[in-house]
């Protein structure tokens, strides 16, 4: 029987839950994120908390975190830019390979976008690397297509990625 997965908004005090999540994804799959390991062990623990007791209650940047019977086990983050732009995007996204083809992480993004939406964004965008196929035709899926724009890397100047976006029309609330 497939495990239950649900998706919830971070809580204040979740500060080693995300270190937790942020560096296990660095460590399984370093070629997805523009962080490195090296840095996300750099930082302070307890910074960790902060952001934690941010995403928690920001109208403009959340975590939502995946957990399987409880255990989290996955994660994206969500944030508007600040103005004049001000792009919705989801980040970070993670799901810990043992639970991952049960769609645990098209519920991460939808609840993540849905988030956004809820916050006036009207385009969800995601950066992904072009060498993360897997990544690509995951988003393709839940309607994200290419805008067009690249840039390399940050943290792997020598790789590019690509700016994704899914118009966030009535599809996310089927
Ligand atoms: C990308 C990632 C988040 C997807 O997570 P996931 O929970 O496996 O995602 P889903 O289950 O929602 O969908 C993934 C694939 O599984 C397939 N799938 C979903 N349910 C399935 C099932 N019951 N049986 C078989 N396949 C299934 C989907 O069709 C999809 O395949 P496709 O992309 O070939 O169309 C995960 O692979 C991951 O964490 N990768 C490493 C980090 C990464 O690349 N992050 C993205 C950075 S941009």
């Amino acid at each position: 029987m497939s495990p239950s997965l649900t998706v919830s908004r971070i809580a204040a005090q979740q500060g080693s839950v995300l270190r937790e999540l942020r560096t296990a994804s660095l460590r399984e799959a370093p070629y997805a994120f523009g962080e490195t390991l090296e840095d996300a062990l750099l930082v302070e623990p307890s910074s960790f908390d902060a952001t934690a007791e941010l995403h928690a209650n920001s109208p403009r940047l959340a975590t939502f975190l995946l957990y399987t019977e409880g255990h989290p086990c996955g994660l994206v983050h969500a944030y508007i830019e600040e103005a004049p732009n001000a792009r919705a995007f989801v980040s970070a996204l993670w799901v810990a390979p043992a639970v991952r083809h049960l769609r645990g992480g098209e519920l991460l993004v939808n609840v993540a976008s849905q988030w956004l939406a809820e916050q006036g964004a009207a385009e969800v965008h995601a950066w992904i690397s072009e060498e993360n196929r897997t990544a690509m035709r995951f988003y393709e899926r839940l309607h994200f297509g290419p805008t067009g724009d690249r840039r390399a890397m940050p943290s792997h100047e020598q790789e590019a990625e690509s700016l994704f976006v899914r118009h966030m029309h009535a599809e996310h609330h089927a």
